[in-house]
């Protein structure tokens, strides 16, 4: 099984951003942490980050064909963004969708998800280890299918 785990923009300051919000593990740290889970569960990973809404639209479309779950943490565009609903409905890969903190007790603005639509779950606020779960839940419903 092939997961793509795709982060948008300003995760790459993880460590660095808001800790009281989104803690101190830096994006490397995380992206070791999601690559060890890979190894753990078997399962090949690939990571993306970008903060350009273009950017996730063609990386989602280039993982049509060769990409068995998609793991989205979308950032603020999360809140904003039809693009990315439509990208992940064109391809149709199984979805999760991550979010690190609790959007569901902050700011009116965060209580929106567009790509929710197009996701068969929802980790929310369980911090880092949310994109480990999210992992589990592509591969549990890859092994059932
Ligand atoms: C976030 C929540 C979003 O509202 C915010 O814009 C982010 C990060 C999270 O992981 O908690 O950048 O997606």
């Amino acid at each position: 099984m092939k997961i793509l785990v795709i982060n948008g923009p300003n995760l790459n300051m993880l460590g660095i951003r808001e800790p009281q919000i989104y803690g101190r593990t830096t994006y490397e740290d995380l992206c070791a942490r999601i690559r060890d889970h890979a190894q753990k569960i078997g399962a090949e990973v690939e990571i993306y980050q970008s903060n350009h809404e273009g950017d996730l639209v063609d990386r989602i479309q280039a993982a049509y064909g060769n990409i068995d779950g998609i793991v989205i943490n979308p950032a603020a565009y999360t809140h904003t963004s039809v693009a990315l609903l439509d990208a992940l409905k064109a391809v149709g890969i199984p979805a999760v969708e991550v979010h690190i903190s609790d959007v569901s007790a902050r700011e009116d603005f965060r209580q929106i998800s567009f790509v929710r639509r197009a996701c068969f779950a929802s980790v929310i606020g369980h911090g880092i280890d949310g994109y480990l779960e999210a992992m589990d839940l592509l591969w549990e419903s890859y092994r059932e299918n």
